[in-house]
């Protein structure tokens, strides 16, 4: 896997994804579905946007019992998608049971440490975690390199510190992306595109700077061009 831009498709239906997509003519982007659509539409959009050529990232973000969580990760690796992911703070034992659900299907999945969202200050105040916020989320990630996970949904400000503890070849999956001149939203920790590149992301995944854009096709490219170069 090489460095790519992940579109996140957070459309609440399939008509919308499909409009979305098809202003796409000359590329075929790496795509993320998440809960909002994959709950919309159900498993079915998953098969029919990996028919179109498109590499998935399932964005579930599993939380649960190992057991629950094994047998759902079977699931959804039986859809034949390129990642999919669960949360660091289910612990080592429910990772674990995840990589068993997806077998040897090729899925790779990641973690994710610390929500793009949260700031230290909600943390410590909702979570009452008082650690800072980069520490916690290196520890999150080396208990999911422990795993055998194949990496981690951090913010792009992690990445370095991130392959410095689990390795060069542990993903740094990575939202939280803006161009310099949008708007930021509800991220918190947030850096550009070309940022991002300097900081060692493997993948920024984007999606209003994109799907919002006035012209998405022309935002994908600026996000690559800046990115992947
Ligand atoms: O629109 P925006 O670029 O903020 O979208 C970012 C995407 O990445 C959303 O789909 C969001 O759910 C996801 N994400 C995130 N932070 C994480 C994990 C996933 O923003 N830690």
């Amino acid at each position: 896997m090489g460095k790519d831009v992940i579109i996140a498709l957070d459309f609440d239906s399939k008509e919308k994804t499909m409009a979305f997509l098809d202003q796409f003519r000359e590329e075929k982007p790496f795509v993320k579905i998440g809960m909002e659509l994959y709950y919309a539409e159900g498993p079915s959009i998953v098969e029919e946007i990996k028919a179109r050529g498109h590499k998935i990232f399932l964005d579930l973000k599993l939380h649960d019992i190992p057991n629950t969580v094994k047998k759902a990760m079977a699931v959804l690796a039986g859809l034949e998608v390129d990642m999919t992911n669960v949360h660091a703070s289910g612990t080592r034992a429910m990772m674990e049971a995840a990589l068993q659900g997806a077998g040897n299907t090729g899925t790779k999945i990641i973690a994710v440490t610390q929500l793009t969202s949260t700031s230290q200050e909600r943390m410590e105040k909702d979570l009452l975690i008082e650690k800072p916020l980069d520490q916690v989320v290196i520890h999150y990630a080396k208990t999911a390199a422990a795993s055998g996970l194949a990496g981690v949904v951090c913010s792009p400000l992690e990445a370095g510190k991130v392959h410095t503890a689990c390795g060069e070849s542990f993903l740094t999956v990575t939202p939280g992306v803006r161009f310099a001149d949008g708007d930021v939203g509800d991220q918190v920790r947030v850096t550009t595109p070309a940022r991002a590149k300097e900081l060692g992301s493997d993948y920024i995944v984007v999606g209003r700077p994109i799907t919002q854009a006035a012209g998405p096709v022309a935002a994908y490219r600026r996000c690559m061009a800046e990115f992947v170069g």
